[in-house]
């Protein structure tokens, strides 16, 4: 029988050691023991980006980057986006398991219960400027959330933790869909606990002086499956987030702030604002070729293409391709489609794509749909943030109860100065620096 071990050689000493494989992987720190004398520190793992790094194990969200699977909790996307709604999603994500109809409901009407903001949240959302990015605002106003549930700070009590979450999921389209009206500069739209998750979000968004709002069916559901996809994603850059400074017990909220700031770099949520930028400055179907060309020679990137983990097609495009011609018939065809369709032809085709794996991202298709909903593209990342909290958030209490997670804190390989001794103003040569 085969040993579950990697031997390894030092070959400065010439010594050799076995390293125990847990699930086909080492533990960096057994590294550690491999000296070359009694004074130095040990081997270290040297992995900017995390390329290669487990920070973490985890039973939330699986993987197979080169298969193009994704599943929830063991469920494959796809089931899961034609079958159930967010909030049932929402459920499985934090509780392992799909909920009864009776669970289900209690969920639903405790997250309902949850969706109104503090008065104080709102006057403090009425402080930005007309002008503020929706996701900046959003960012702030979840970390405001800490200045009015004290009791977050007790993140030992799993009872307290799980009422957080629950604020949490119930609150983020409120803040979301104010930080959208803000904006615009209209007043803003209390929650309606007699629509669904995605319906009363809309709501929010969109109602003016109608009594009651009444979501277009399509719409609502596109909505809701768009939420589906991007509720999880395993340990992206906003989830390591999450899990970092949740490490250091910051409350949900604040933790939530941090996360929701790194989804809202371009490279990660903000692709896809930036995906539809793209499309604008390409104008036509007849430019695109010339704009790959560019791309190619190293002018910028393709936006919504490219993926740390997937190097096959992002099972999450394809149904949001789908999601989006259900959508067109409600709304008319978005005529950057034509443009996406063509940039993805030639990309697909081409030698440098192809040799690279690029292939179109969740976010390619994502803000296309979300501009034929009516939506700027300024709140497209925000739409990103609202499922993704619960991703977050289950990631979150994973680690909280993670016995063998500590405050998470990176080495570094150092090479800078050895010790210099301080030199006196009058002494000191002017030395140039480098930014
Ligand atoms: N357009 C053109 N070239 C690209 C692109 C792109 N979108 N993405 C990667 N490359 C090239 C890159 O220049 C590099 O080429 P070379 O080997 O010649 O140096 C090669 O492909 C490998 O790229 P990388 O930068 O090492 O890949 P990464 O895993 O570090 O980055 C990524 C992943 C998603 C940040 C990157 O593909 C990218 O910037 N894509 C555009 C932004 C985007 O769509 N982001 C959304 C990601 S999906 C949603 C989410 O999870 O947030």
């Amino acid at each position: 029988m085969s040993k579950e071990t990697l031997t390894v050689t030092d070959n400065r000493t010439g010594r050799q050691y076995e390293i125990p494989l847990t699930h086909g992987n080492i533990r960096t720190m057994d590294l550690r023991q491999i000296k070359e004398d009694a004074e130095d520190f040990g081997v270290m793992g040297y992995d900017p980006a995390f390329l290669n790094t487990a920070s973490c194990q985890s039973n939330i969200t699986f993987i197979d980057g080169d298969k193009g699977i994704l599943r929830y909790r063991g469920y494959p996307i796809e089931e899961l986006a034609e079958n159930c709604t967010f909030l049932e999603v929402a459920y499985l994500l934090l509780n392992k398991e799909l909920p009864t109809a009776a669970q289900l409901q209690e969920w639903v009407d405790l997250v309902k219960h949850h969706t109104m903001i503090h008065e104080s949240t709102k006057t403090f959302l009425e402080g930005f400027r007309y002008d503020s990015h929706p996701m900046s605002m959003l960012i702030s106003s979840v970390a405001a959330l800490s200045t009015i549930y004290h009791d977050a700070r007790n993140i030992a009590d799993p009872i307290v933790r799980r009422r957080n979450v629950v604020r949490l999921i119930g609150k983020m389209p409120t803040i979301a869909a104010y930080a959208y009206r803000h904006s615009l500069g209209y007043p803003y739209v209390y929650p309606d606990n007699d629509l669904s998750y995605t319906e009363n979000f809309m709501n929010m968004l969109w109602r003016m002086v109608e009594p009651k709002y009444v979501a277009n069916p399509i719409l609502a559901r596109a909505l809701d499956i768009l939420f589906i996809l991007h509720a999880d994603h395993e340990q992206n850059c906003s989830t390591n987030v999450m899990r970092s400074v949740g490490s250091s017990q910051a409350d949900p909220f604040v933790s939530t702030a941090a996360a929701a700031a790194a989804l809202s770099g371009p490279l990660h949520g903000g692709a896809n604002e930036e995906v539809l930028r793209m499309l604008d400055e390409i104008g036509t179907r007849d430019n695109v070729r010339a704009f790959v060309d560019k791309v190619k020679a190293g002018h910028g990137k393709l936006m919504g293409f490219g993926h740390r983990v997937y190097k096959n097609y992002d099972p999450r495009a394809r149904i949001i391709k789908w999601t989006a011609e259900q959508v067109f018939q409600v709304t008319g065809k978005n005529p950057k489609l034509e443009i996406a369709l063509e940039l993805e032809k030639i990309a697909l085709d081409d030698e440098y794509f192809v040799k690279r794996k690029l292939y179109p991202n969740v976010d390619f298709y994502s803000g296309i749909i979300y501009q034929a909903m009516g939506f700027d593209p300024a709140m497209f990342t925000v739409l990103f943030a609202i499922p993704r909290t619960v991703g977050w958030l289950a990631q979150w209490e994973e680690l909280i109860a993670d016995p063998e997670q500590k405050i998470a804190r990176p080495r570094q390989v150092y090479l800078g100065q050895g010790e210099r001794h301080f030199v006196p103003m009058e002494k000191r040569a002017a030395q140039r620096v480098s930014a």
